[in-house]
């Protein structure tokens, strides 16, 4: 099947609708050190991932993404909600700007627009709830009136924290969101869409003592839950069925459902290591792979999981916890963590090729130095750069004060790009060409950011130029 949205000038050919579980991953970019768009891309490619998650519709990302074959979902921040919400000039420019653009040949295949991200959580209040679906009333205007409603699907990325009970069959939507909740998968059955959810067993062991560790993962346990004639023996499962109760209890128990965010962090926490995040991504991925499904799903898994997440982000807020700069199956500079088969023709991961590292210098505590009077220096080292791994959890947390001290140096004067200056700390600091790295414990070298926009941006600018003079 294809149809074309401007005759000879933009034709896209559409797949039959197929059920089988992907594996995707969510590519985002909160980092002090980001790769090369141009390098991740090839990351994705050599891992033969196929279908990618973004925040945003960050304009180097998707160039990057033209013409690599790579399913993608762009994002709508929360933020941008509510004027999405109260102008259809505002969303008519969105879908112009941020995906007709880069659907020309060779484009960007993108074929989800993520309308908020977990816009319902609890800790917002509801300040995002009354936006999400005149905004994807909106949205879904402008899809159709640039020829792309059947083909770009409007989601809403939600966190599992819209529905609740404390068995799977007994899955409600959160009381106060029952409408809303209604209303928006109403759009979405009618559009085709599937429904978004995000589910993150590592933050329900991370948050109650009392949860049994092996249920987080998909390696059998003596603490299963038995639901009436059903058994549950991981938590994942068990949180995916109390979606389905939810659904259905609203009338749409036949919803395909997305999950779009999965996965495990490796540092920062006890439970967040190395070893844990590899048993809890490959039993998910095995799992999912398997097309077992789930007792009120049976075989039928997930329609698409998106990993989370591609890459360590050492730049976002460390209000959950530390463990929030660590999701990666990659470093922040896409080497891979562990070996993990994503079920897409590798055994193993790929690292990333190429990649543009700073000298290989490290910024350390002078030895000579009496170093007593540092706390303010690392006070203002770890404010700005990352020194989440040091703390109880973490893989540098048994170094010592020195090593605390040269971490927290190093961090802030890779994050300042090696400027010989951000090494002095009146003089408490020296750059040293011996990698200072210890154990599990990595002192990083940044990577040369590059934010310029190539000459393909410039030819897309010039091609959005020809697009809207076939639309007007
Ligand atoms: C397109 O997306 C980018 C990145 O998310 C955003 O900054 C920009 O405002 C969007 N364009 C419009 C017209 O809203
Ligand atoms: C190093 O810093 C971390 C985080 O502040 C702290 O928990 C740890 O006790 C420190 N180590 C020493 C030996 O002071």
């Amino acid at each position: 099947m294809s149809f074309c949205v401007i005759p000879l000038l933009l034709c896209l050919s559409v797949a039959v609708a197929v059920t089988e579980s992907a594996i995707g991953v969510n590519w985002g970019t909160v980092s002090f050190h980001r790769l090369k768009p141009s390098t991740v891309v090839d990351l994705l490619k050599d891992n033969k991932i196929r279908k990618v998650k973004l925040f945003d519709a960050d304009p180097d990302a998707l160039t990057a993404l033209m013409g690599s074959g790579i399913e993608v979902m762009v994002g709508i921040p929360n933020e941008m909600l509510s004027p999405l919400s109260s102008s259809t000039a505002a969303s008519d420019l969105w879908v112009r700007q941020n995906v007709s653009t880069y659907l020309l040949k060779p484009g960007a295949d993108i074929r989800y627009i993520a309308v908020g991200n977990e816009p319902f959580l609890t800790s917002y209040s509801g300040q995002f709830q009354s936006y999400v679906v005149p905004a994807l009333q909106n949205l879904q205007q402008s899809l159709a009136k640039a020829n792309l409603a059947g083909y770009v699907k409007l989601v809403v990325p939600c966190n599992a924290d819209a529905y609740e009970s404390s068995l799977p069959s007994q899955g409600a939507f959160r009381p106060e969101l029952t409408q809303i909740m209604t209303q928006l998968v109403e759009f979405l059955n009618s559009n085709g869409s599937p429904f978004v959810v995000n589910i993150y067993p590592f933050l329900s062991l991370y948050g109650s003592s009392d949860f049994p560790q092996e249920y987080a993962f998909f390696e059998g346990t003596s603490h299963s839950v038995t639901d009436g004639p059903n058994v549950y023996n991981n938590a994942f499962d068990g949180n995916f069925d109390t979606l389905v109760a939810a659904l259905n209890k609203i009338g749409y128990g036949q919803m395909p459902i997305v999950i779009g965010e999965v996965g495990w962090p490796t540092d920062g926490a006890i439970s967040a290591n190395l070893n844990a995040a590899r048993t809890f991504n490959q039993g998910l991925i095995n799992h999912v792979l398997s097309n077992k499904g789930t007792p009120l799903r049976p075989g039928a898994p997930p329609l698409d999981i998106y990993l989370f997440s591609l890459l360590d982000e050492g730049a976002k807020s460390v209000l959950p916890g530390n463990f929030e700069r660590h999701w990666g199956i990659f470093s922040f500079d896409g080497q891979a963590k562990y070996p993990l088969n994503l079920g897409l023709g590798n055994r193993l991961l790929k690292n990333a090729k190429n990649v543009e590292y700073l000298p290989s210098r490290w910024c350390v505590a002078n030895p000579t130095r009496d170093l007593s009077d540092v706390a303010n220096h690392m006070k203002v080292a770890c404010g700005v750069a990352d020194c989440t791994t040091l703390n109880y959890g973490g893989s540098c947390n048994g170094i010592g004060v020195k090593g605390n001290i040269s971490y927290a140096f190093n961090s802030y004067y890779q994050v300042q790009m090696q400027k010989e200056k951000s090494c002095d700390f009146d003089g408490l600091g020296m750059v040293t060409f011996l990698d200072p790295s210890v154990g599990e414990c990595r002192f990083l070298v940044g990577v040369t950011s590059s934010s310029g926009l190539g000459s393909y941006k410039k030819w897309l600018i010039s091609g959005q130029l020809i697009l809207w003079f076939f639309i007007m």
